[in-house]
C-alpha cells in the first residue's frame, strides 16, 4: 500500500479510538425517518447501530411512520387532513395510525433480531391532545407530555434497545399520534443523551438554500458541516419558518439547550453514514453542537508532534521549509493550531520581526480539512493577532500559494521589502515570492 494511504488510515484509526473513548457508555437517540424505513439501506444502517451498541454505546430508536400511516389509511379508505404540515388524527383513523406506528417499530425489532440484539417496544410516553388551535381541532393528534425515563434508563442498563413508536397515551389510556421528530428530541433531553440523530433522506443543511450567519464553514459539496447553538439560532432567525430542514435545526437547538451535547442530521441512504459521522471529526452531515467542538488556539508543547506530522506533506512538496521539533519549541508562542475534538487539523504561525512587522508562516491544513476554509480561519486569526499587537505590516514568503493570500489583501512585494535580518536569511534557491499586507490600509 502506498505510504500516504497507510498514513491516512492510521490517522483515521486514531480518530476512531478517540471517539470510542468519548462515547462509550453514553446514550444516542436515533430517529430513523419514514423515508429510510423502506429503503434497501436500512439493514446495513441497523447493523452499524448494532456495532455501536457492541462498543457499549446505548441506543434508543425512534422510527418515523408518516409514509406507513399514509399507506395504511389509504389502503383502508380513510381520509385525513393536514394543517400546516400536522396530520389531524380522527377517532376512526387512530387505530390504523397505531397499527402503522407499531408496524414500523416491529420492522426495527426484526432487524435487531437479525443481529442477535434484544429490542423492546413499550408504552413509556405520556401524551396530551394538541387540542383546538386557531379553530382547528386536531382530535387524536397529540404532543409529548412526559417520558418515563427511569424505565428507559433501566432498559438501557440491561443492554436492551428500546424502540419508541410515535404514540403516546393520556392518563385514561387514550392514544395520541405524536410527531416522531418531537418525540426523539424530547427523549434525548429527558434521557440527557449525548447525541440525537435525525436520519432522513436529506444530507443536512445545504448552504446555498439559506441566508447563512457569518463565519460558517461549508464542505466542498456546499453542506453546512457544523453549527454552534448560537449559529443555529441565527440561521433560524435569518430564514423564513416552515422549512422542514429548519424544523429539525429548531428541534436540535432545543435539545442542545436541554442538555444534549450534539445533534446530527444525516442522510441514511449514504452507506455507513452513522459511523462516518460518529468516528470522524469532519463527519458526514450537519451537526448542531452545544459543547466544545473546534477551535483555533495557541499551540502547546504537547501539540508539537501532531503539528510536525501535519507539516510533513507540505515540506515534502517544498511548499513549507523544513522545521524540526526544536524549531517549534523555540518559537512555541508564535504558533496557533486548529483543533477539532482534541486532535489538531491545521496550524500556522506569526513570527514577529523588527519595525512592527511580522511573518505569516507554517500554514498547513490536514488533507481531510482541505476545502473547508480552515486555512482561511488560521490566517484570519493570525491577522487579528497582528492587529491586536499593533503591528504595521505582515509579509509572507511563499513558493506555491501566492494567489491564495490575495483574498486577505496581500499584495506583491519583493525581497527588498523584507526586514533586514529576514532579507539576509532569504534563500535565493527557493526563490519564494514575497507578499505584503499593510495592516492600516485594510480594516
Ligand atoms: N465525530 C464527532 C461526533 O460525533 C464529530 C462529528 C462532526 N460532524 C459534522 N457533521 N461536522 O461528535
Amino acid at each position: 500500500m502506498e505510504s500516504h494511504k497507510l498514513q491516512e488510515q492510521v490517522e483515521l484509526i486514531r480518530e476512531v479510538f478517540e471517539y470510542i473513548h468519548r462515547f462509550q457508555g453514553k446514550t444516542l437517540v436515533i430517529k430513523i425517518d419514514g423515508s429510510i424505513m423502506e429503503q434497501p439501506s436500512l439493514p446495513l444502517l441497523v447493523k452499524d447501530l448494532v456495532l455501536l451498541y457492541r462498543q457499549g454505546i446505548r441506543i434508543v430508536l425512534v422510527p418515523g411512520a408518516t409514509q406507513r400511516i399514509d399507506e395504511i389509511l389509504t389502503r383502508y379508505g380513510i381520509k385525513w387532513d393536514r394543517v400546516e404540515g400536522v396530520r389531524i388524527s380522527s377517532p376512526e383513523a387512530i387505530p390504523f395510525i397505531k397499527m402503522a406506528a407499531f408496524d414500523v417499530s416491529n420492522r426495527l425489532m426484526t432487524q435487531l433480531a437479525a443481529n442477535g440484539v434484544d429490542g423492546v417496544i413499550g408504552n413509556w410516553v405520556k401524551a396530551r391532545s394538541l387540542g383546538v388551535r386557531k379553530g382547528v381541532d386536531y382530535q387524536h393528534t397529540g404532543a409529548v407530555e412526559k417520558i418515563d425515563s427511569d424505565i428507559v434508563r433501566k432498559l438501557l442498563a440491561e443492554a436492551l434497545i428500546p424502540i419508541f413508536p410515535n404514540i403516546g397515551w393520556n392518563a385514561a389510556g387514550t392514544p395520541y399520534n405524536i410527531n416522531s421528530n418531537e418525540l426523539a428530541a424530547a427523549l434525548s433531553s429527558s434521557l440527557a443523551a449525548e447525541k440525537l440523530f435525525f436520519i432522513s433522506d436529506h444530507r443536512g443543511v445545504i448552504g446555498g438554500q439559506y441566508v447563512l450567519p457569518e463565519g460558517i464553514l461549508l464542505s466542498e459539496e456546499g453542506l453546512v458541516t457544523h453549527l454552534s447553538v448560537a449559529e443555529a439560532q441565527k440561521l433560524l432567525e435569518g430564514n423564513p419558518a416552515g422549512d422542514p430542514m429548519l424544523d429539525l435545526v429548531r428541534l436540535a437547538c432545543r435539545a442542545c439547550q436541554e442538555g444534549v451535547s450534539r445533534v446530527h442530521i444525516v442522510n441514511g441512504e449514504i452507506e455507513g453514514v452513522v459511523l462516518k459521522e460518529i468516528f470522524s471529526s469532519v463527519g458526514c452531515g450537519t451537526m448542531v453542537y452545544a459543547n466544545e467542538h473546534e477551535n483555533v488556539r495557541p499551540m502547546q508543547r504537547a501539540d508539537i508532534p501532531e503539528a510536525l506530522r501535519l507539516m510533513r506533506p507540505f515540506i515534502e512538496k517544498e511548499a513549507l521549509v523544513e522545521r524540526r521539533e526544536e524549531d517549534l519549541a523555540a518559537r512555541l508562542g508564535d504558533f496557533v493550531v486548529y483543533e477539532v475534538d482534541g486532535l489538531i487539523h491545521a496550524c500556522g504561525a506569526l513570527h514577529p520581526s523588527t519595525e512592527q512587522r511580522a511573518e505569516v508562516a507554517a500554514v498547513a491544513v490536514d488533507e481531510t480539512y482541505a476545502g473547508f476554509g480552515v486555512g482561511r480561519r488560521i490566517v484570519s486569526f493570525l491577522i487579528e493577532r497582528a492587529r491586536a499587537l499593533g503591528l504595521r505590516q505582515l509579509y509572507v514568503l511563499t513558493t506555491q500559494t501566492a494567489d491564495w493570500f490575495v483574498q486577505f489583501g496581500f499584495r506583491e512585494g519583493g525581497v527588498g521589502d523584507l526586514p533586514e535580518e529576514r532579507r539576509r536569511q532569504y534563500n535565493r534557491q527557493r526563490n519564494s515570492r514575497v507578499l505584503l499586507l499593510d495592516l492600516e490600509a485594510v480594516s
